[in-house]
């Protein structure tokens, strides 16, 4: 048996991530069930944005048609947000989920992430920023089925060499305890609900301490409790500094982010800062007591 199996664990959702350095860390509020801090997003404090677009539009030929999924997108997104972009289908969601995430390139336009300009990289260089920067949490949470929760989590710091062995395993374990699933190390994807395994893949998504996490609908394959569970644990991520995007075609989930982006055939609609933030854990504490229970 390996050192590491023998770390204590806790099922607790309060247990510490490894923090991000920055603005973000002095805004925390130190109490876990105070309110959720609000933070000023847009334009404020001298920091520099962790994410911003100018003017991208991405279009696709389609045939002899031109399909315009975005059409001259801009905005910046600064450390420690939690922002929402929500619209309906077909809206350009997951294309600009796709941009932010390095997995394709604008027709037109730039993309800063970290200051660094996406556009004139190389792919190989696109794909390591993507790792070191970027945490992706998929809608269908993309894990590898016969493989232990830990494995999975370790995935992203295999492609790192200045990560050792030891190193890799006892920050997926400190992954997996800080999303509650510090019980559940040696389970495998397919001995998993579909929230454990979500949980799972936001633990797989942080263990690289990236400056973004994106998700992709994270809670659409969930029912509604599991997905108030989620969120509550967006929230928490939120409140620990993570800056976060999240993609989703619900509006309700708008009121629990800290700023939201309406999107409309590929163009921003609304931009807002959300100065009322709800609480997911109340929501889900009001949430009906499961029958079984
Ligand atoms: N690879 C592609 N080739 C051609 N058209 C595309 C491609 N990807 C997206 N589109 C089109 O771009 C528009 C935006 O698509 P996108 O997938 O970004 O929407 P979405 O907001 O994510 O929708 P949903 O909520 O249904 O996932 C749609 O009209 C879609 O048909
Ligand atoms: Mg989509």
């Amino acid at each position: 048996m390996n050192k590491e199996q023998n770390i204590k664990v806790t099922t607790s959702h309060t247990s510490p991530l490894p923090h991000r350095e920055g603005p973000g860390e002095s805004l925390e509020s130190p109490h876990h069930t105070s309110p959720l801090p609000h933070r000023e997003g847009p334009g404020v404090g001298l920091e520099s944005p962790v994410i911003e677009l100018q003017n991208v539009k991405r279009y696709f030929q389609v045939g002899s048609e031109t399909v315009k999924a975005l059409r001259g997108v801009s905005f910046k997104i600064y450390e420690g947000e939690f922002v929402t972009i929500q619209g309906t289908s077909g809206s350009g969601k997951s294309t600009l989920l796709n941009q932010l995430g390095c997995l394709d390139t604008p027709t037109s336009g730039e993309y800063y992430l970290d200051g660094i300009s996406v556009r004139t990289m190389s792919k190989t260089q696109r794909a390591h920023l993507r790792n070191r920067k970027i945490g992706f949490v998929f809608q269908n949470y993309n894990l590898l089925a016969k493989t232990t929760a830990v494995e999975n989590v370790e995935l992203p710091l295999m492609y790192n060499s200045e990560v050792s062995a030891k190193e890799r395993r006892e920050r997926a374990v400190r992954a997996l305890q800080a999303v509650g699933l510090g019980d559940r190390l040696e389970h495998k994807s397919n001995q998993m609900s579909g929230g454990q395994m979500q949980r799972v893949a936001i633990a797989r998504a942080l263990v690289n301490d990236p400056a973004v996490l994106l998700a992709d609908e994270a809670t659409g394959n969930l029912d509604t409790r599991t997905s108030f569970e989620m969120l509550v644990l967006f929230q928490e991520l939120y409140r620990q500094g993570h800056t976060i995007i999240f993609v989703t075609h619900n509006p309700e989930i708008a009121e629990y982010s800290s700023r939201n982006i309406n999107l409309r055939d590929g163009k921003i609609r609304e931009d807002t800062i959300n100065h009322n933030i709800k609480s997911a854990a109340e929501a889900l504490a009001a949430l009906p007591k499961p029958v079984d229970d």
